[in-house]
């Protein structure tokens, strides 16, 4: 059989890299048919430029304070993706908000995943919000990246519960784990050539399985355990 084309990914990161290196792991093993054609990093000395050599992906760094404004910045961001054949921007633990000037030039080809199930609980600290709002169930997001933050059209979420200990690190290392299954599926979605934008609605077309589980319920107060 003729092996799929291979999507060209161009990662956008910022900081630590555990997502960049579960994408960059799932294409090396085949799990995903895609490949990581760079890394773009605004903070020179970040962990990710490491993962990005272990993994012998090429990392460009982008420092955001050597531009005047986000647009100028974008521009050059933009103009390294393409240099390097970028077909779907994903963007995972970028610090810096993207413009139209960077959309734009990948229209619904931006992805970005959020420690949340939004639209509960945008912006920074995602997790230490839920546990300060005493949120039963969290999770994380994939959606695409459109003019607002933490707001366009969501492909996929996952969902993990708060447990009364939790503090906002124990419930981020909990959803955390998720971000890494959950992104290299969304990214197969694209790779497949699955991803059908309905206004605010993602179709999936093909078949996609169900849950296996009806519900995430917590606390399971009167519950026979069957869910
Ligand atoms: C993740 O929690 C992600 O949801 C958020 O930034 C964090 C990045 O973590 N957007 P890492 O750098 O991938 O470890």
């Amino acid at each position: 059989m003729r092996a799929r084309k291979k999507l060209g990914l161009g990662i956008l990161a910022s900081g630590t890299g555990s997502n960049f290196d579960a994408i960059a792991r799932a294409c090396a093993n085949g799990e995903i048919d895609a490949e990581v054609r760079v890394l773009v990093c605004n903070r020179p000395g970040a962990a990710v430029l490491e993962k990005a050599t272990v993994h012998g992906v090429k990392a460009v760094v982008v420092p955001h304070a050597r531009y005047p404004d986000r647009r100028e910045f974008d521009g050059a961001v933009a103009d390294v993706l393409h240099a390097h054949d970028t077909e779907l921007v994903v963007m995972a633990g970028f610090d810096r908000v993207v413009t139209g000037q960077l959309l734009s030039r990948f229209p619904q080809r931006v992805v970005n995943i959020h420690p949340s199930l939004l639209p509960a609980f945008k912006g920074l600290d995602a997790q230490g919000q839920a546990v300060e709002y005493g949120a039963r169930i969290a999770g994380a997001t994939v959606h695409l990246v459109d003019d607002d933050v933490d707001h366009g059209p969501i492909l996929v979420q996952a969902a993990v519960p708060v447990l009364p200990d939790d503090d906002a690190e124990t419930l981020r290392l909990r959803i955390l784990a998720q971000e890494h299954r959950i992104y290299p599926r969304a990214i197969q979605l694209f790779a497949e050539g699955r991803v059908r934008v309905d206004g605010r609605r993602v179709r999936i077309t093909g078949s996609v399985a169900p849950p296996k589980t009806a519900a995430l319920v917590n606390p399971q107060v009167g519950d026979t355990g069957e869910n």
